[in-house]
């Protein structure tokens, strides 16, 4: 790993550096993202990293680990809480499925009381990149009037999918949406989005694990690794 995120506001250490070069989203927090290259992955033949959960020899390297994954998600969870009050706890929606992984560890990270919500969008497109045209699978149990909503992402590919997602939750009347993403690929946005709290700005490699999938596997490692290229070409 490359240098240290000594601009990160909370103090703690993620081994990563605070991005640069990258644009930063439009109202972004200052400090709060990582920058991740494909420079700071750790090679496979330091170790097999999927190797502990039965995937032998399928992903290249990891890119963020799991200590680093957890500690970013310590530092989001005091942004978002610092912006919050008890009075009105964030309604965080889950877009499923791939946040469900960082959702759960984001609540449990929170300083204060939240209360989830469940989403499931599919888009229209290939099996790697979407199209902007979006599908509800499964909707909000509850009307959001008046909430303050938070957007729980995995990752900002094109930016097409949250985009949508916006747009449908502002017609409900919430008091505000706001989103906090674990991952966002700068080079693959086709629109720009506001997203006030991201992680890590990553590159455009083929990413997979802690939620991320090709066709369906790896969403249960624990950090998010490079799937070889063997395994998709
Ligand atoms: C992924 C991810 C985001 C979206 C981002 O979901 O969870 O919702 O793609 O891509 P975009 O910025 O290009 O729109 P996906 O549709 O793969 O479904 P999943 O979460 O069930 O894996």
């Amino acid at each position: 790993m490359t240098g240290s995120d000594s601009s990160n506001p909370t103090g703690t250490t993620t081994e990563l550096a605070a991005t640069d070069g990258a644009a930063p989203a439009p109202g972004a927090t200052p400090g709060l993202t990582s920058r991740v290259t494909s420079d700071d992955a750790v090679p496979i033949d330091e170790a097999d990293p999927g190797a502990d959960h039965g995937y032998d020899g399928e992903l290249s390297a990891i890119l963020i680990s799991a200590d680093q994954l957890q500690a970013k998600i310590a530092d989001l969870a005091v942004a978002v809480a610092a912006d919050h009050h008890l009075e009105s706890p964030p309604l965080l929606i889950c877009v499923l499925k791939g946040a469900v992984m960082f959702t759960t560890d984001f609540a449990r990270a929170l300083p204060i009381p939240s209360e989830l919500e469940f989403m499931a969008v599919t888009s229209y497109g290939s099996a790697t990149s979407s199209s902007g045209v979006v599908r509800i699978l499964k909707d909000l149990d509850r009307d959001i009037t008046g909430r303050r909503v938070v957007i729980v992402e995995d990752i900002i590919d094109s930016g097409l999918t949250l985009s949508w997602l916006l747009k449908n939750l502002a017609t409900r009347g919430p008091a505000s949406v706001d989103v906090v993403a674990l991952l966002r690929k700068p080079e693959a946005i086709k629109v720009d989005v506001e997203v006030r709290y991201i992680g890590f700005d990553i590159p455009t490699d083929f990413v997979v694990g802690y939620g991320l999938d090709y066709n369906e596997r790896y969403r249960d490692l624990p950090f998010v690794g490079l799937l070889g290229e063997h395994m998709y070409r």
